[in-house]
């Protein structure tokens, strides 16, 4: 998907601050998972994942804040963020599709708590932070998809 934008704005706010940031939280969640799992070197394994990717998006939310400053990159951002709403829509599954073991794949709940701590060291302003969690999803496209449908 980040492959198909072909501006530097609209790469980092779907690349970075959207995909990325919803991969923090699903890190930190995995990291608790191996961790309850006495799993160790996985775990740390997440924790270094995340943390580099802690930096991947806090480098993005910079220069989206500078780029917020030019009219063109906010529409690129804007039309991307809308493209990408668009993937993730059309790539929902449907009721009536099963996975190979026979799951209802509507039917199971993919929501991964936010990341609150990592989303702030990331550069997400508190109010970000409290609408996502709010809203009670990880991804800014759920979201979007979730008051467009
Ligand atoms: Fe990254």
């Amino acid at each position: 998907m980040a492959c198909a934008l072909n501006s530097l704005s609209a790469r980092l706010a779907v690349q970075n601050r959207t995909v990325e940031a919803g991969e923090m939280d699903l890190l930190r969640q995995l990291r608790e998972t191996w961790t309850i799992a006495e799993d160790h070197e996985t775990a740390a394994v997440m924790d270094g994942i995340l943390a580099d990717e802690i930096q991947h998006v806090r480098f993005a939310n910079q220069w989206l804040h500078r780029f917020a400053h030019e009219p063109q990159a906010v529409m690129q951002m804007a039309a991307a963020l809308n493209f990408a709403g668009g993937v993730m829509r059309a790539l929902q599954p449907q009721p009536g599709e099963r996975s190979l073991d026979n799951v209802e794949l509507a039917a199971v709940d993919h929501a991964i708590e936010v990341n609150t701590e990592d989303r702030h060291r990331a550069g997400f302003t508190q109010a970000e932070i409290a609408d996502l969690v709010r809203q009670g999803r990880s991804s800014d496209l759920k979201s979007q998809s979730h008051t467009e449908s």
